[in-house]
């Protein structure tokens, strides 16, 4: 074997250099880079890819030869378009339904799922969970325990309420070592043309699993990136889909799983709620779906269980009697969830004002509190501002501008956002306010709530459509949304409205 080179990889970001930098130019992070010893690519080709019995199953790739290595004499041919198979969609179903939601409709054979969280967040429960219903429904399972031993798996599987007369299709594979994985993967396959029944591999964690051919410890990038890249090569010729479980420290993307986004098809991410027993499945790339779906369940004695009225769960208790508190939907991919957005402004003592947000992004909440200051007079740089929405939910939707508007003004001037009042919209930075996607779906999700007036934004100079059961009270600016919102009570405003 050839003998192996010195290659700098940024630890953030994967990025690879063959000099040290200090900083690293794919992410701009300073004194990242770290030295790793790597094979020279040719052995790369010809060591670990060439699994047994591989290139059994193509699904769609016409069954030409991969063209590296030891088939270099044949050069493979472009293939036309038209006389490629689109059968790459076939989809295993998956229970719970909140998974398969969030999956893009089941599992794609073939597929590449990455699924990254924080250690303790339920990952391994979530995929024993789901490999013991496909089990269940006559499919094999392979589970590749890199972090545990087979009797801590089956401890978890009993949790989870594992038959063992009736589960025979679960099979463990405690091994860390690629090659070894493959050969024995391979051995699974069985003689060629043999029925094979559908299998799903599972590797758990992908951070524990090591190759021969790279020379570097197990977790580090080039491992991860190696590793990782055969198991998809696997998936995409034998089409047994792949799940690989991938840690993220609590300080954001560990270099890992984010490695892996661009060689996987799906990417799911598995988050907690606030330290409590709520878990959230959001799939941030999906060559298969959408993104932005999200699974809401709960972590229980006996696993992860779908949650009831979910869209409720970002709501506090005491709705519309607190001053600093707004209520508005948001739309997660196909589902709308009410999400109260909390506020509070108080002057400040000493120092620089503080500014602490949670659940949206802080740079939004500073551009918002801008905007109220300029457009709508509002004096907060003078106070410390505290943002965060109620649950741990996380809000990207635009449409929850508004509500952070009125959460804020809502604290500073000490008046309640009336009872039963959603607030919605986008905020421009001249102060004006826009209309949302999906009005009729969040207004819908709000009146089978209890909801009975809206703020919002006029489209066009006119009202939108509404629904049954909720008024609607138009704005087109923070200025004119703070006044009323903020204003005594309903009858007050009706009474305006009526003189001339
Ligand atoms: P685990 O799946 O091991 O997390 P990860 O693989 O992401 O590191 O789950 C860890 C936690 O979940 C652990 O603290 C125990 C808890 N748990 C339950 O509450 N109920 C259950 O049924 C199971 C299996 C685990
Ligand atoms: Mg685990």
């Amino acid at each position: 074997m050839a003998k192996s080179t010195t290659r700098f990889f940024c630890t953030d970001c994967g990025h690879e250099e063959l000099r040290w930098l200090g900083q690293c130019p794919g992410c701009q992070a300073w004194n990242t880079f770290t030295e790793m010893k790597v094979a020279p690519a040719a052995g790369a080709s010809k060591g670990a890819r060439g699994f047994s019995a591989g290139d059994r199953r193509q699904a769609g790739f016409g069954g030409a030869s991969r063209g590296h290595g030891a088939s270099a004499g044949a050069a493979p041919r472009p293939v036309p378009l038209s006389q490629i198979a689109s059968a790459a969609t076939n989809r295993i179903p998956v229970e719970p339904a909140e998974v398969a939601r969030v999956l893009g409709g089941g599992l794609v054979e073939g597929s590449v799922v990455l699924l990254g969280g924080e250690p303790g967040v339920g990952k391994s429960t979530l995929l024993t969970g789901l490999g013991l219903w496909w089990v269940r429904q006559g499919l094999r399972v392979i589970y590749v325990a890199g972090e545990e031993s087979p009797s801590q798996i089956r401890m978890r599987a009993e949790r989870l309420g594992f038959k063992p007369d009736r589960e025979d299709g679960f099979l463990i594979l405690p091994e860390v070592h690629l090659e070894t994985i493959l050969a024995a993967l391979g051995e699974e396959m069985g003689p060629a043309n043999a029925p094979l029944p559908p299998t799903i591999i599972i590797a758990d964690s992908i951070q524990t699993l090591h190759s021969d051919v790279v020379d570097a410890y197990p977790g580090s990038p080039t491992q991860i990136r190696y590793c990782g890249g055969v198991l998809a090569d696997f998936a995409r010729r034998t089409g047994w889909p792949v799940f690989l479980v991938g840690h993220v420290t609590k300080t954001g993307d560990l270099a890992g799983p984010k490695l892996l986004e661009h060689m996987v098809d799906t990417v799911l991410y598995f988050e907690g709620s606030g330290g409590g027993s709520i878990r959230m499945v959001r799939a941030v790339k999906n060559r298969f779906g959408t993104t932005g779906e999200l699974a809401v369940m709960e972590m229980r004695g006996d696993g992860l269980a779908p949650v009831d009225q979910a869209g409720l769960m970002f709501l506090s208790g005491r709705r519309g009697i607190e001053p600093g508190a707004a209520v508005c939907a948001v739309k997660n991919g196909s589902r709308t969830f009410l999400v109260e957005v909390q506020a509070l402004v108080s002057p400040t003592r000493y120092g620089t004002p503080q500014r602490v947000v949670q659940g949206i992004d802080s740079k939004r909440v500073a551009l918002l509190a801008a905007i109220l200051e300029k457009r709508a007079g509002l004096d907060l740089a003078g106070c410390d501002i505290f943002v965060k929405v109620a649950g741990g939910g996380r809000v990207d939707d635009p449409g929850a501008d508004l509500a952070v508007v009125a959460a804020l003004a809502s604290s500073l001037r000490e008046r309640p956002v009336p009872e039963g009042t959603l607030v919605l919209g986008e905020v421009g930075l001249t102060g004006e306010v826009r209309g949302v996607s999906e009005l009729e779906a969040r207004l819908r999700e709000a009146a089978g709530h209890g909801f009975t007036r809206a703020v919002l934004a006029a489209v066009a100079g006119r009202k939108p459509r509404g629904v049954k059961g909720i008024e609607l009270a138009t704005v087109t600016s923070v200025e004119e949304a703070v006044a009323l919102v903020l204003e005594p009570g309903p009858s007050a405003r009706r009474s305006k409205e009526a003189t001339p």
